[in-house]
């Protein structure tokens, strides 16, 4: 039975995927790479220093910089998606997703979000939904990113639900594997040839219906 809705926050609940792709678009240009659009993509859902990675990678520069100066890559990139995110408001919310969480509160259902943003307190305050979730997920207490399982383990124990028991819903490959890896109902947002593998998929958060999404999970359980 139907206890419990985990979300990703990035791509999710709010288009942040927009100001993370900016922020490492300039930094990347700083040094040299210049990163298409289409790059956003690869980028979603994978923590700071992983993204950074695959970026020096994509620019033949992986072995230019030490620990200690990615580090002050990553933290320059972070500042400028801070300054940027600052403008933030509720109507970042991406549409439908305010009437979903309501609906879900209404029924009963426990809320956990499993992002793997150290931002994401600052985020949900600036879109008014710092009170939603009942858990949240620290990233910085985690030993492995998307697509590892980890994260969303961690918010299905600390809602105190089992895995079938929850409803997962996320933007990224990365993350796709990895609420399948820990045995959950998956929700894909995005393209349906990039999120496969998910248990159900809508183009956009417009297209969320959680009495819909409710019906296919009971029948498979
Ligand atoms: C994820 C984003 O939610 O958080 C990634 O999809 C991002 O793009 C990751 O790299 C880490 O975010 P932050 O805010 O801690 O740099
Ligand atoms: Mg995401």
């Amino acid at each position: 039975m139907l206890k419990g809705l985990i979300f990703d926050l990035d791509g999710v609940i709010t288009d942040s995927a927009v100001y993370h792709l900016k922020a490492w678009q300039d930094l990347a240009r700083g040094i040299g790479i210049e990163l298409p659009e289409e790059f956003g993509d690869k980028l979603r859902g994978l923590s700071r220093m992983d993204s950074l990675e695959i970026i020096l990678e994509y620019g033949h520069k992986e072995n230019d910089y030490s620990q200690e100066e990615k580090e002050a890559l990553a933290a320059k990139k972070n500042a400028a998606y801070v300054n940027a995110v600052k403008g933030m408001t509720k109507a970042d919310i991406l549409p439908k997703m305010d009437d979903l969480l309501k609906q879900a509160k209404a029924q009963g259902l426990k809320l956990a979000l499993a992002s793997a943003s150290k931002n994401a307190p600052l985020i949900l305050k600036q879109l008014g939904l710092e009170d939603m979730f009942e858990a949240r997920v620290d990233p910085a207490t985690l030993k492995h990113g998307k697509p590892d399982p980890e994260i969303y383990i961690r918010a299905q124990e600390l809602l105190g639900l089992e895995k079938d028991e929850v409803i997962s819903f996320e933007d990224a490959p990365a993350g796709i594997q990895a609420i399948k890896a820990a045995g959950q109902f998956a929700v894909g947002i995005g393209d349906p040839i990039v999120l496969q593998g998910a248990d159900y998929i809508v183009g956009s958060t417009s297209a969320l219906d959680l009495t819909e999404i409710e019906k296919v999970f009971e029948a498979g359980n």
